[in-house]
């Protein structure tokens, strides 16, 4: 990897306590960087804290509920308090494949309410202070369901195509103040949101991978970092990595 220029930086991370996100706890945290690991399972969070930093020096567990915008403010808070934050990794997520005919009004609304809404005020949040530094990095994890939607995605698929827009527009708004804004587009990825699938769903969607596996999240992580380099000269994008599965 080359350098990326993250040492000694903070970095927060959202829905840090397993799966993709502590996959990026640990790259960022082997970058050199400070982690601080946001996530509503205080518990399995603090273990994976505790493990990737023993020390406590280089590594913050955060408690705190993304549809609760008052708490969220206050992980921020701690947060910053700890180390400006850097970089903002908007990576929490929670699926949901459902019929669009059956999808409730709830449903709809809490997808909408981790996946996109936290992320717009999150991001909002953290580039008022990265502007007035002047330097600021942000990675939306955003999925090949916002950009190949199906008809169980209705609610999912449409928050990860939010996220993409969002993107461009944070990206457009930041660009003149040294904040870089882009984002990923995994297909699968091995975490234990798809080991939640069944095993036939899950072979079928191995099979349209023309590489012949689903990724790894240290695959989709590393990207993460290399859009966070210190001396990146990419903002707005959205980076496929789902092994051929969608070549657009
Ligand atoms: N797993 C995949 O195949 C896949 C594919 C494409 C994109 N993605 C995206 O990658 C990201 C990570 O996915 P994953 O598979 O690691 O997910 P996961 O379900 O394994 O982990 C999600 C984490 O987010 C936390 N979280 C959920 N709701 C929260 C809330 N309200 N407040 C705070 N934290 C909350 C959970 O506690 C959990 O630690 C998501 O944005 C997802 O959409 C995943």
């Amino acid at each position: 990897m080359l350098p990326t220029g993250l040492a000694g930086r903070t970095v927060l991370i959202t829905g840090s306590a397993q799966g993709l996100g502590a996959a990026l706890v640990r790259a960022y945290h082997d970058e050199g960087a400070r982690v601080a690991a946001l996530d509503v399972d205080d518990e399995r969070n603090r273990a994976l804290v505790a493990e990737v930093d023993p020390s406590g020096e280089r590594a913050l567990a955060i408690h705190a509920d993304l549809r609760d915008l008052d708490a969220l403010a206050a992980g921020y808070r701690a947060a910053s308090e700890w180390g400006p934050v850097d970089v903002l990794v908007n990576n929490a997520a929670r699926p949901l494949v459902k019929s669009l005919w059956d999808i409730t009004p709830e449903e709809w609304d809490d997808v909408f309410a981790v996946n996109l809404r936290a992320a717009f005020f999150l991001t909002r949040m953290v580039a008022a202070d990265m502007r007035e530094r002047g330097f600021g990095r942000v990675v939306n994890m955003s999925s090949i369901a916002g950009q190949a939607p199906r008809p169980t995605g209705a609610a999912y698929g449409t928050t990860k195509a939010g996220l993409i827009s969002l993107t461009r527009v944070f990206a457009a708004e930041l660009a003149s103040h040294g904040i870089n804004v882009n984002a990923v587009a995994p297909a699968m990825i091995d975490t234990p949101m798809v080991r939640s699938v069944s095993p036939e769903t899950l072979a079928e969607m191995t099979a349209q991978v023309p590489l012949g596996r689903i990724a790894t999240p240290e695959d989709v992580a590393r990207l993460a970092v290399f859009l966070s380099a210190e001396d990146s000269f990419i903002t707005g994008a959205t980076y496929d990595i789902n092994g051929g599965a969608l070549m657009r």
